[in-house]
């Protein structure tokens, strides 16, 4: 039997940091508002020279140097991202020439917050098949450049950054590695959260539209349903998992997803308030954190999570 073994995590926040009070001389709205409804207090904003390929590769850098690979040992990179640099080629083959690997497979995944979760089903199943045997998983975004600056419903909520991860291909292994996926996807909520523009469409890069009431309602629900899902193919019970680390949208969908799973808020990783919601890259820079901070540990089992626009959402169980 083939596993995916993740060997080491890395991550990449914009030199600029940005508080709510700042934005508040911007934009009409209050640090209170957005601590409230959100749990957001500060964001990262890419600035001149920093885009989704730099932050994506320093995050790269980071994540071969904890797993003690050299960037060349990488024959599979798969990057997500709605933020690329280019509308092509994928932002994935500029990160591996940053890297100074050459020849291998590199391609971007597009499923914007759920993204590095279809980016490590993508990436397991390839290892799995004997199309590499060393991959780094990446979710990098510049969500500041697609954001309506005068549009305080979604503003606030966005910021930049990457996160990776390298997964090997081992064999025999039975412990460590990615145990279960489950991924979903369902066009009909397009309207709820999209970008109006792209290069078939309007020809223009676009801003972000989200109706943010309707999406908390939709993302609560399918991933407490995934979740389950996941646990159910693994045969793992609930109280098993050691760590939780989701999509951070906003800390009220973290509540009550936990909630409703029946989780103590105490294993759920929570940087929404430091990074806001940093779509594909939120879940490996969550991870990072948590495991540079010492609460995630080699043996922990840690469950992945993630909902974003098209609808797509989904969850991986792993055990580090
Ligand atoms: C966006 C979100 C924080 C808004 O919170 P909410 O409690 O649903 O608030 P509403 O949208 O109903 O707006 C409530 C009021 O606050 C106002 N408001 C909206 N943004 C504001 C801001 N930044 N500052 C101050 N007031 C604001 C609204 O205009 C509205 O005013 P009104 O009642 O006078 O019309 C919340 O719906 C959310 O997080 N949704 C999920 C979004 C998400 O996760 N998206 C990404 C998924 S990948």
């Amino acid at each position: 039997m083939r596993r995916s073994v993740l060997l080491g995590t890395g991550s990449a926040l914009p030199a600029k940091c940005v508080t709510n009070a700042e934005l508040a001389e911007r934009v009409d709205t209050t640090d209170e508002w957005i601590v409230e409804r959100t749990g957001i207090r500060q964001r990262y904003i890419a600035g001149e020279g920093e885009t989704t390929a730099s932050l994506a590769t320093e995050a790269a850098r980071k994540a071969c140097e904890a797993a003690g690979v050299e960037p060349c040992d990488i024959d599979l990179i798969v990057l997500a991202t709605a933020t690329p640099d280019h509308t092509f080629p994928a932002t994935a083959t500029q990160v591996q020439k940053r890297l100074g690997c050459r020849g291998g497979i590199a391609f971007d995944v597009h499923a914007v917050c759920t993204g590095f979760l279809y980016a490590m089903g993508v990436a397991d199943s390839m290892l799995k098949n004997g199309l590499g045997s060393r991959a780094l998983v990446i979710g990098a975004e510049t969500f500041s450049r697609i954001l309506d600056w005068e549009d305080r419903t979604t503003c606030v909520l966005f910021g930049d950054g990457a996160g990776a991860v390298v997964l090997e291909a081992r064999e025999g292994e039975q412990e460590r590695g990615v145990i279960a996926s489950k991924l979903h996807a369902d066009g009909e909520h397009k309207e709820l959260l999209y970008v109006d523009g792209g290069p078939s469409s309007t020809g223009t890069v676009g801003k972000l539209r989200m109706k943010g009431r309707e999406v908390f309602r939709h993302a609560v629900v399918n991933l407490a349903e995934v979740l389950g899902e996941v646990l159910e193919e693994a045969g793992v019970a609930v109280e098993q998992i050691d760590w939780v680390v989701p999509h951070q949208a906003n800390a009220r969908i973290l509540d009550a997803t936990a909630r409703k799973l029946g989780l103590p808020a105490e294993k759920v990783v929570v940087t929404v308030d430091r990074h806001a919601n940093t779509s594909a890259a939120s879940v490996p820079l969550a991870l990072d954190t948590a495991i540079r901070d010492g609460r995630i540990k080699q043996g922990d089992l840690v469950m992945l999570e993630a909902m974003g626009g098209g609808f797509t959402w989904g969850a991986s169980l792993l055990k580090l």
